[in-house]
C-alpha cells in the first residue's frame, strides 16, 4: 500500500464512522503560542478540546503536516523524521476509549483495511502515578478485542502520557500501537518503547481527560476527548515490509538523486547512510516549511532559525557525500514533484522554495570559509604560545555560528597537536540551549498566549483595530501577524509608511466609539465561500466547502476566526495605542492596551 492509498483509506474509514474530514492546518501555528511549529494534529484543535464548539461537529479526522525538531542534532537514525504526516481522528466530548480502541484495532487488523496480523500488534498503556490510576480500562478493551495480556505493556508517564507542549493545556494517558518487525529482541527487557527497532510505533490514541494547570496539578476537563495520531511514513514502511521509512516511495526519488549525484549508496556504510538520511530528511522539512501557506524564510529567530539550521545541517552532510554546491535546488524540485498532488502549495511556491534554499546554501558556503579562517587564526596563536588545549567555548562558537561540527574542529586541531576541551564545549552548549529555549518561547509568531479574560478582551479589540485601520488608512491594510498576552495586543499589518499622530488618534476614536456603543458579538457557522460572500475578512484559505466560524461585531466588522471573544464590546474598557513602529519592509506594528 502506498501513502496515497493509506491517506484515503484512513479518512474514508473514519468518515464511515461518522467523522467529518477537516483540512490540515499550516505548519506555523495560528492560535497556539506554546509551539514554533505544528507538531501534531491536535495543536490547531486545542480550543475545541477545551470545550469550544467546532463548526464541523464532534467527530473529526484529517491528515496534518507536522514538524518536530526537538533535538535536530540527533536526527539521522532510521526512524526519526523532522517532518512527517499525521493521520488523526478526534472525539470532542463524544466517543471515548471503547470506540477509539475498537476502531484503531479494526483499521489495523481488518482484511478490508490495513490487514496487519493481530499477532504482530503490541500495545502500551499508562501504568499510573500518584495523580492518575493505571489505565486498566484500556487493558480490558484490548483484551476483549483479542490482544493477549502479554502483548500489553504498562509504561510510565514519560512514555504513555500526552502532555501539553507549554505549561498548561489538555492532556491525558495514551495507548500506543506497535508492530513487531520480527527482529530478534535485543535482550530480556526488550519491549515496545525499546530503541533497538524490534517494535515500531505507528499509532497513538490519547484520552484527553485532564487540563494541566499553572501549578502543575491536573483538573478533569469538562468533556472526555480522544486525540489520535498515526504516522504515515512509519505505517507504510511497515505495510510495505521495509526496514525503515527511507525505503518507501516518499523518499525513493530523493535518495536516488543523491545516489546519482554522489556516486554512493545509502547502505554503503553507517556514516554514508546517516548522511543520506540527514540530507533527505532535512531538505524535505525545509521544502515544506518554505512552501507553507505562511511563507517562512531562513532567519536568526523563531521558525526561521530552525529552518536555517535544517538547511545548513543538510549542506554539511551533502558536502560529506561530495555533492556539488547548488545541489539543493534540483533535490527540492524532486521533493516538490513527489508531493505536489497532495500539497499543491509546494508547487505554487516552487520558485520561493528553490530561491531561498539556494541562497541559504550560498550564504552558508561563505560562513564556512569565514569559520575556517577564524579557526586557523586561533590555532596559530595557541600553537605560538605552546598551548595543547583548544577552548571549548571557541569550538562551540564555531559550531553555533559557522556550523562546524565538533568532530570537524577536533580533526583540524589534532593536526596541530591540540585537543578540544569537551567540558567547556558542553558547558557553552548547555547555556546556549537554555537561552534559545527562552527565546523560542518568546518568538511565537501568532496567536493568543492563553484563554484568560484579559486576553480574550484584547483579542476582540484586535478585530476592532483591524477594521478601524482599514477605515482610516485604506483597504490595503491586511493583518500580517498577531500576538496577544494578558497585558497587551500586538498587531502587524501592511502599510507603507509611519502613521501620523492624527491617524493614530482617529483609529483610537473609531475603536472607542464601537466600544461605547456596546455592540453584541455573535458567531455563525458557515462554509468558507458563504463567509466570503457575506463580506467576512478571511485571513487563511480553507478547503472548499469547509465549515468556519464567523464573528460579527454589531454592524461594524465580520471576520473568520476561531475565537474566543467577549460577548459585548462594552466589556472592553478604553483602547489606547501605546506604540506604532516598523516591523519589516512595508509592515507596521502596533502595540495597544485596554485601560479601565
Ligand atoms: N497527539 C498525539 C500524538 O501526536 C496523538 O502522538
Amino acid at each position: 500500500m502506498r501513502a496515497d492509498e493509506l491517506r484515503e483509506m484512513y479518512l474514508d474509514f473514519f468518515k464511515s464512522k461518522g467523522h467529518s474530514v477537516i483540512s490540515g492546518s499550516s505548519l506555523i501555528p495560528q492560535n497556539d503560542p506554546t509551539v514554533l511549529f505544528t507538531t501534531a494534529g491536535m495543536h490547531p484543535l486545542v480550543p475545541y478540546l477545551l470545550g469550544e464548539k467546532h463548526p464541523s461537529g464532534i467527530r473529526l479526522c484529517n491528515c496534518q503536516k507536522c514538524v518536530r525538531t526537538g533535538d535536530i542534532d540527533s536526527v539521522g537514525d532510521t526512524s526519526h523524521l523532522t517532518f512527517f504526516e499525521m493521520l488523526g481522528n478526534w472525539s470532542l466530548g463524544d466517543y471515548f476509549k471503547e470506540d477509539a480502541i475498537a476502531w484503531s484495532h479494526e483499521f489495523l487488523t481488518s482484511k478490508s483495511y490495513l490487514g496487519f496480523d493481530p499477532k504482530q500488534l503490541h500495545v502500551t498503556v499508562f501504568e499510573g502515578n500518584e495523580n492518575v490510576p493505571m489505565d486498566e480500562e484500556s487493558v480490558a478493551i484490548w483484551q476483549k478485542l483479542g490482544i493477549p495480556r502479554e502483548h500489553i505493556f504498562a509504561l510510565p508517564i514519560e512514555d504513555n502520557w500526552w502532555g501539553p507542549a507549554g505549561k498548561t493545556g489538555p492532556c491525558g494517558p495514551d495507548t500506543e500501537m506497535f508492530i513487531d518487525t520480527g527482529k530478534v529482541a535485543c535482550g530480556a527487557n526488550c519491549r515496545p518503547g525499546c530503541s533497538c527497532g524490534k517494535y515500531f510505533e505507528i499509532w497513538n490514541d490519547v484520552f484527553m481527560q485532564y487540563s494541566k494547570q499553572e501549578d502543575g496539578s491536573y483538573l478533569p476537563l469538562q468533556q472526555n476527548n480522544v486525540d489520535t495520531g498515526m504516522g504515515v511514513e512509519r505505517t507504510i514502511a511497515m505495510l510495505q515490509g521495509k526496514r525503515n521509512v527511507y525505503e518507501t516511495e516518499l523518499f525513493a526519488p530523493v535518495i536516488e538523486m543523491v545516489s546519482e549525484k554522489s556516486g554512493k549508496r545509502m547502505d554503503e556504510s553507517e556514516k554514508t547512510g546517516m548522511a543520506f538520511r540527514v540530507v533527505s530528511d532535512h531538505l524535505r522539512s525545509s521544502v515544506f516549511i518554505l512552501g507553507d501557506e505562511q511563507g517562512i524564510a531562513p532567519s536568526n529567530v523563531g521558525q526561521g532559525y530552525v529552518l536555517r539550521r535544517l538547511i545548513r545541517r543538510a549542506v554539511r552532510y551533502a558536502k560529506q557525500l561530495g555533492l556539488e554546491p547548488g545541489f539543493s535546488g534540483p533535490l527540492a524540485g524532486t521533493i516538490i514533484d513527489n508531493y505536489k498532488h497532495v500539497y499543491p502549495e509546494l508547487d505554487s511556491n516552487r520558485e520561493h522554495i528553490t530561491r531561498e534554499l539556494v541562497q541559504e546554501e550560498e550564504k552558508f558556503e561563505k560562513t564556512l570559509t569565514r569559520g575556517m579562517s577564524e579557526l586557523e587564526k586561533v590555532l596559530s596563536k595557541l600553537v605560538e604560545h605552546k598551548q595543547t588545549q583548544f577552548p571549548g567555548r571557541v569550538a562551540f562558537k564555531l559550531y553555533d555560528t559557522c556550523g562546524f561540527p565538533l568532530e570537524f574542529t577536533e580533526e583540524i586541531c589534532e593536526e596541530h597537536g591540540l585537543k578540544v576541551d569537551h567540558q567547556g564545549f558542553d558547558k557553552a552548549f548547555a547555556k546556549h540551549k537554555e537561552v534559545s529555549k527562552q527565546s523560542a518561547e518568546k518568538a511565537f509568531k501568532g496567536g493568543l498566549a492563553d484563554n484568560s479574560e484579559a486576553t480574550t478582551q484584547l483579542h476582540t479589540a484586535t478585530h476592532l483595530l483591524h477594521k478601524a485601520l482599514q477605515m482610516v488608512l485604506g483597504e490595503h491594510v491586511k493583518q500580517k501577524g498577531s500576538n496577544i498576552t494578558e497585558k497587551r495586543l500586538r498587531f502587524d499589518f501592511s502599510h507603507p509608511e509611519k502613521m501620523t499622530m492624527e491617524e493614530r488618534q482617529k483609529v483610537e476614536d473609531v475603536v472607542n466609539d464601537v466600544i461605547s456603543k456596546d455592540f453584541p458579538i455573535t458567531v455563525d457557522t458557515m462554509t468558507i465561500e458563504e463567509a466570503r460572500e457575506a463580506g467576512a475578512m478571511a485571513l487563511f484559505s480553507g478547503k472548499y466547502g469547509e465549515q468556519v466560524k464567523v464573528f460579527t461585531i454589531g454592524d461594524f466588522s465580520k471576520e473568520v476566526c476561531g475565537g474566543p471573544h467577549v460577548e459585548r464590546t462594552g466589556e472592553l474598557g478604553r483602547f489606547r495605542i501605546a506604540k506604532e513602529g516598523s516591523s519589516s519592509a512595508g509592515v507596521r506594528r502596533i502595540r495597544a492596551v485596554l485601560e479601565a
